[in-house]
């Protein structure tokens, strides 16, 4: 089984301040650093550290071959990542000393992708496997069209919150990941709770208060309490969750299990500055024995 994920790559430019910018101020970063990042990205590392097969549908630019080779060696399948004559996608990344970032994303070549690109690379695809997207590339609703015509399982991390781009793929979910501000505006927006959606899992992270998930078939809500730990960097902690949480299912865990494993990588990744070079394995969950 694979997990396929349409998924945006980015360059992250990370700086660390003092405080996060305010309007019209100008501010000097104490470090800097560069790695491989975007939502997509992070997913996609983090099902492989989970011991998943990850097929990554992405594009960069020329100047993104660099991205591509990382990440065949942290063991995606970069197949279906397309070189297009468009710029690779980056965002700079404040970090506080809190932990807290605030995120300037150009999304460059992840939002060239078309239907085409993503048909091809989901020919190898079968029911049996995962597809999973987020919000930072194009053809989020086509793909999500195509994956659930193939009875594939589809998840939706909701993340940058676009509550029209929502709305449109909702009908196709089998599973949607979103934070507690994403939560809010989605209920908000459609006028109906969590617990009415038409996706029979939801699932909401809460940060320092743990994680819901709804599974409006059952008609059950459950909250799992956070594992404690004190953040650097928040920065790819959702996406690290996600990725752990879709492999965990895509390996036959129960979503009890899987939720539990996306919250431990999830709280290793905020003790770590940095997202996808920095994203734990199996072994780093082991060795940090939660349980
Ligand atoms: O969720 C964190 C990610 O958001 C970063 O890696 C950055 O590239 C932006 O996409
Ligand atoms: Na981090």
């Amino acid at each position: 089984m694979a997990v396929f994920n349409l998924g945006s790559i980015n360059a992250d430019l990370f700086y660390q301040v003092p405080h996060l910018l305010a309007p019209g101020e100008t501010l000097a970063s104490t470090q800097h650093s560069r790695g491989l990042g975007g939502k997509g990205a992070n997913m996609s590392v983090a099902i492989a550290r989970a011991a998943a097969r990850a097929v990554h549908i992405g594009a960069v630019g020329a100047d993104g071959r660099w991205a591509v080779e990382r990440l065949l060696e942290y063991g995606v399948d970069t197949r279906n990542i397309v070189e297009l004559d468009v710029p690779t996608g980056h965002a700079v990344i404040m970090v506080d000393d809190h932990g807290e970032n605030a995120i300037l994303l150009f999304p460059g070549a992840n939002r060239a992708l078309t239907e085409k690109h993503i048909a091809s690379a989901l020919m190898a695809a079968t029911e049996a496997d995962t597809f999973v997207f987020q919000n930072e590339t194009s053809a989020q609703i086509e793909g999500a069209t195509l994956a659930s015509a193939k009875g594939m399982r589809v998840v939706y991390a909701a993340a940058p919150f676009d509550a029209q781009a929502v709305e449109a793929v909702l009908p196709m979910l089998d599973i949607l990941v979103m934070n507690a501000v994403e939560a809010q505006q989605l209920t908000d927006a459609l006028g109906m709770t969590l617990g009415a959606l038409p996706v029979r899992d939801v699932i909401v992270t809460l940060g320092g208060e743990g994680c819901r998930w709804i599974n409006t078939d059952a008609g059950t809500d459950q909250t799992f309490p956070a594992i404690p730990v004190t953040p650097v960097d928040t920065t790819g902690a959702g996406d690290t969750f996600t990725g752990f949480l879709v492999a965990g299912l895509d390996r036959g865990l129960p979503m009890e299990q899987a939720i539990s494993l996306g919250q431990q990588a999830g709280a290793i990744m905020v003790t770590r500055h940095g997202t996808a070079d920095v994203i734990p394995d199996l072994k780093d969950i082991e060795d940090a024995r939660f349980s």
